[in-house]
């Protein structure tokens, strides 16, 4: 290879980290390095500050190690600050090695430091017992953590170089390139000429998205039939898996087919036309993405309700879509406790009968596990057992041809504030659109298991366990339960038994597996009981010493590394933004440092990923999403609506449509033109907030109206100290100090609210109302706090309030 005997500037070290002295090789060249590598001494790399070091040494280097089978398989790059260039080439060296572990860092001395004092749950880098970050930094924003050469090689999109050609494809023409992609699905009528139209500026009146309008296709055919017509009718679809361990079943897709095509039949039957509305408040059974299908099959809107949400927000969310019929099932146990859903929309059906608005069908399914159909609350003439009439259609359905904007699916988001807003996603741009970003952003191959813990009642579950994955013909693991239960080892446990290799779940789950990575407490117990049953026994000392050790080896092992996860391939994270310990828990610990993670920054707004890695394609930096997905361009803007370039944080817009984007706010488009688009005129605003780093790089930083200012209070900050911090006055004054000296008197908070947890949603949003109330006092007008992940939380801060 070119340039195989230029002379290199590196200093490879001979120390493994915890000795921490660097020996200075000096410049070297190519050959000089391999014969290193083969002597094994080189264990990492240092570079210089120096200009020099160009992407011809760096290649140099690269095929001087890539000759060699002994390669290192961890590296650590310390660049020089002033130098980040040489990072990145230096970083390519080791992608291109075949490094499979790369931490790269700008602050080596931060490493140091850290080494002997490992934060807890931060984890270890396999392999190397070294390197642990703390939460973002300016120093840590440029970590540079590389897919290895394997993994490259063979993704979709290999190199930074291809996403771009594509991306810069994909802005140029739009049109061309989304055209193309969706050649890929069945219409049974193409689209006309004009692809798109689109007004996101709405100083030029409304506005208005449309994608391949006039095209006539249908998602639930995509999905199934296709597939099935591809050859795969036999491949599984759906493994599922029940809250209890033990409890589980498959569909393949020619299976999925016939459920889908019977409920679809007697959806009909019962009167339900295209364009009607369906609530579907179902847990996650198989029946729920059957149901999604089932609708899209003849045409009509789903709008599928997370089956946590009480009745009130049940009733509100019929009152406003007016359903032909809700599709439910009896009880549902979550870890050990049974939530009585059929109870739930009993009562939110009356509710909505007094505003006029009452449902002739409710279809409910029987869910043995949890309960019995003789103990469940019945209307004659209303409720229907899904048992007692659906498998008596037949397998198959007419399938309805839609339009491509026709509506697919209502999904409410709650809104932090007052009535919940009806975000519309329409069928053909959607289906295109949630497939591609599924395929790009998790690699996708065909031999892949998919896994993602979110419910079908988030926009994560429609477009990323139901369609998404779907019409790429991926199998997909439906999980039930709660992923603590029975213990924390359970998600690993569920990755094991399926041999999942894309795994997508949210950072709040990250982090409450890192908290829980302990000891396991039944096997604390069970030694103890043990040792106390051998004594009474009278076994020997050295006997109960014995098993004592052995049982403490057991049951101290951690709930992930008990388990082999050897399958797992890409691991994804949405929600909100994940801190940088958590993801290098997850990076680390969870992956085995193998693993790319795809920090997917989107919305239900949205309906598929806007910002977002491509796994094989480029470094990743810890915390950040970031780069925008094909036909995606985010821009930052100012208070006053002005893009800013470069460097910058500020308010997070997007600049022209794509194919996923909602198309309006269920009868209520000045909501949405309001909300969306009137703040920064010409763009989308996303309501985040996000900085662009020097490399361009995302980081999403919140929704920007996180900010509380309560009418004569000024800026009221709800404060959670790292896990074992007492509050204090004295860190009450010097946070507010530091928000004084670090940011300006003007943002520096006028109280301090100690709160040990959020108010959250199962997605990890803040429910902002809330802490609005709680702030100023409004406790009686709490309202609903059932969509909470956990309701304590607002008895822990209404206790907090005057602390
Ligand atoms: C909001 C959207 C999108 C599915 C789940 C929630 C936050 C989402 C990320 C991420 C930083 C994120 C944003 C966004 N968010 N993903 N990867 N990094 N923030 O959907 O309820 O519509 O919430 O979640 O604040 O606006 P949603």
């Amino acid at each position: 290879m070119a340039g195989q005997n230029q002379r290199l500037n590196v200093v490879p070290t001979v120390t493994m980290l915890g000795v921490m002295k660097a020996r200075l090789v000096g410049a070297t060249s190519g050959h000089a390095l391999l014969k290193k590598v083969r002597q094994n001494v080189v264990v990492g790399f240092l570079c210089h500050n120096n200009n020099k070091y160009d992407d011809n040494r760096a290649a140099a280097a690269a095929a001087a190690a890539s000759a060699d089978r002994s390669r290192p398989n961890q590296f650590l790059i310390f660049p020089s600050s002033s130098s980040p260039r040489s990072a990145v080439t230096a970083a390519a060296v080791m992608a291109s090695i075949g490094g499979n572990n790369l931490i790269t860092s700008s602050n080596h001395l931060r490493h140091v430091d850290f080494i002997t004092n490992l934060p807890s749950g931060a984890g270890k880098i396999s392999h190397l017992n070294a390197v642990v970050l703390g939460e973002a930094s300016a120093s840590e924003q440029a970590d540079l953590v590389l897919p290895s050469q394997q993994f490259s090689s063979q993704a979709l999109v290999p190199s930074h170089q291809k996403y771009l050609e594509m991306y810069m494809r994909s802005i140029q023409d739009p049109a061309g390139f989304w055209s193309d992609i969706a050649s890929q699905f069945y219409w049974k009528q193409k689209w006309p000429e004009q692809v798109f139209s689109e007004n996101l500026d709405i100083r030029k009146g409304p506005i208005k998205i449309e994608w391949f309008k006039g095209g006539i296709t249908n998602i639930c055919y995509n999905c199934v039939d296709r597939n099935i017509e591809a050859g795969l009718g036999h491949k599984v679809a759906l493994y599922w898996e029940g809250n209890g361990p033990g409890f589980d079943d498959t569909l393949t897709y020619s299976q999925l087919l016939h459920r889908v095509c019977q409920l679809a039949n007697y959806l009909k039957d019962i009167g339900v036309k295209r364009g009607d509305a369906v609530v579907i408040y179902l847990p996650m059974l198989m029946e729920l993405p059957i149901a999604m299908l089932a609708c899209a099959r003849i045409g009509a809107v789903h709008s599928v309700v997370f089956a946590g949400f009480s009745a009130e927000s049940l009733a509100q969310r019929i009152v406003d879509c007016k359903p032909k019929a809700v599709i439910t099932c009896n009880a549902v146990k979550r870890g050990p406790k049974i939530i009585h859903l059929k109870e739930i929309v009993d009562a939110a059906l009356i509710q909505s009968a007094k505003t006029g608005i009452s449902v002739d069908v409710c279809l409910t399914y029987e869910n043995q596990s949890a309960m019995k159909r003789e103990s469940t609350n019945w209307q004659e003439g209303r409720d229907v057992w899904w048992s007692d009439v659906v498998p008596k259609y037949p397998y198959t359905c007419e399938v309805e041809w839609v339009d491509a904007e026709d509506p697919l699916f209502l999904l409410y988001t709650s809104g932090s504030t007052g009535k919940p807003k009806g975000v519309l996603h329409t069928t053909g741009g959607y289906m295109v659109y949630a497939a591609t970003t599924f395929k790009h952003a998790f690699d996708y191959k065909p031999s892949d298991i998919y896994w993602c813990t979110a419910d079908c009642g988030w926009i994560t579950g429609h477009s990323y366990v139901t369609y998404g994955p779907l019409l790429n013909g991926a199998t997909v693991v439906v999980f039930e339960g709660a992923p603590n239960y029975p213990d924390p080892g359970r998600c690993w446990d569920i990755v094991d038994k399926y041999k999942v290799t894309l795994f997508y779940t949210a950072p709040t789950l990250v982090r409450s597996l890192m908290r829980e990575g302990g000891v396991s407490f039944s096997g604390c117990f069970l030694s103890v009981y043990c040792c106390f049953l051998m004594i009474r026994d009278g076994a020997c000392f050295y006997e109960v010493i014995l098993l004592i050790a052995i049982l403490i080896f057991i049951t101290i092992t951690q709930y992930v590394t008990r388990y082999s996860r050897k399958s797992l391939r890409v691991l994804g994270s949405v929600g909100e933004p994940i801190n940088p310990s958590a993801w290098r828990w997850f990076y680390n610990v969870v992956g085995d440092s193998r693993c790319p993670i795809s920090d997917t920054w989107w919305q239900t707004e949205t309906g598929g990923f806007m910002i977002t890695p491509l796994p094989g394609a480029w470094p990743q930096k810890p915390g950040s999403a970031t780069f925008p997905f094909f036909g995606v361009q985010p821009v930052i803007v100012d208070e006053k609506g002005v893009e800013i370039g470069g460097e910058c944080s500020g308010y997070l817009c997007l600049k022209s449509s794509w194919p996923g984007a909602f198309r309006t706010l269920y009868g209520d488009h000045e909501r949405y033109e309001t909300t969306y688009f009137k703040p920064f005129p010409g763009y989308y605003f996303s309501g985040d907030g996000c900085r662009r780093d020097k490399d361009g790089y995302h980081w999403l930083t919140g929704r920007v109206d996180d900010v509380i200012n309560v009418k004569g209070q000024g800026i009221y900050a709800f404060v959670t100290l790292v896990e074992g911090v007492p509050y204090s006055e004295e860190l009450r004054k010097s946070l507010i100090m530091t928000v004084r000296k670090q940011i300006g008197a003007f943002a520096a908070p006028d109280k301090i609210h100690w709160a040990p947890g959020l108010p959250k949603t199962r997605s990890g949003k803040i429910m902002r109302r809330i802490l609005r109330k709680i702030a100023s006092r409004q406790l009686d007008e709490l309202e609903d706090t059932s969509t909470l992940a956990d309701p304590t939380v607002v008895h822990q801060l209404i206790e907090l309030a005057d602390c």
